[in-house]
């Protein structure tokens, strides 16, 4: 029998919960230095989605999406993320999460000795063995967040905003079940942010995925499924109100 790290993962029907947490608690630091950050969460996020956590700067979201990423152990609670339980998960379990999931953190982490369309294809040799495949695929999602023009351009050779499309391309790539955005608006002009959260609705409303998606941008509201607020280490569902969503347009 394989090990469960080896089962091929199975492509979540829409609606269905591909992010689970009970009483989710996180510290960081020891003895009088602890400070406990995340009160014991419990909130879903659904396949088909695009799922906002909004809450305050330094209320924890960067540290929760960490924990759902597999990039940090969970210590306390239940967390699991596409069928698996990230409590107790062996190093090697994680490693098969990550694969599963598409990263945008605000580091954009391009490799800087390749260009543009090398970046994107990178990912990509993991599941798409054509090499013209690969070209056409990355080429497309180029074109799709606007930077067909800038295929063989180097990462330091672009604005800030771009480096973020190029990350964007990047993690959309290998069709990953659940994407992880951490403000991934932050450096783009409105027009280009709208672009951006319309291009991840699209790949989880095809693809059944499930984008979650942490920010500050309040014209996004609109966008989103659902949307989860963060405050006091605690998780509330949230429905803005009239006044919020008037600065959503
Ligand atoms: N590696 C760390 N070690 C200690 N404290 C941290 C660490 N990372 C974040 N924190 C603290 O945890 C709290 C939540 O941080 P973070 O998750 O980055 O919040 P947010 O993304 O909502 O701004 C903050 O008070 C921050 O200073
Ligand atoms: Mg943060």
């Amino acid at each position: 029998m394989p090990a469960p790290s080896a089962t091929p993962p199975i492509q979540a029907a829409a609606g269905h919960a591909v992010i689970v947490t009970e009483n989710l608690r996180h510290s960081y630091g020891e003895g009088e230095l602890r400070s406990q950050i995340l009160h014991g969460l419990n909130f879903e996020v659904k396949a088909g989605e695009v799922t906002l956590l909004v809450g305050p700067s330094g209320s924890g979201k960067s540290t929760l999406l960490t924990l759902i990423g597999a990039l940090r152990s969970v210590e306390e609670g239940s967390l699991q993320v596409l069928g698996r339980e990230l409590h107790g998960a062996s190093e090697r379990d994680r490693v098969a999460i990550r694969r599963r999931i598409g990263f945008i953190f605000q580091s954009h982490n391009l490799v800087s000795s390749l260009t543009v369309l090398q970046n994107v294809q990178l990912l990509l040799q993991l599941n798409e063995p054509n090499p013209r495949k690969r070209t056409e695929r990355a080429c497309a999602l180029l074109d799709a967040v606007g930077l067909s023009h800038r295929l063989h351009h180097y990462p330091d050779e672009l604005s800030g905003g771009q480096r973020q499309r190029v990350a964007i391309a990047r993690a959309l790539a290998p069709e990953p079940e659940l994407v992880l955005a951490d403000e991934p608006t932050a450096s783009l002009d409105s027009q280009s942010g709208q672009d951006v959260v319309e291009l991840l609705g699209d790949l989880c409303r095809r693809r059944s995925s499930a984008v979650l998606l942490v920010t500050h941008d309040l014209r996004l509201l609109k966008d989103a499924d659902r949307i989860w607020r963060i405050e006091d280490g605690r998780v509330k569902a949230w429905q803005p109100d009239a006044t919020e969503l008037a600065g959503a347009h």
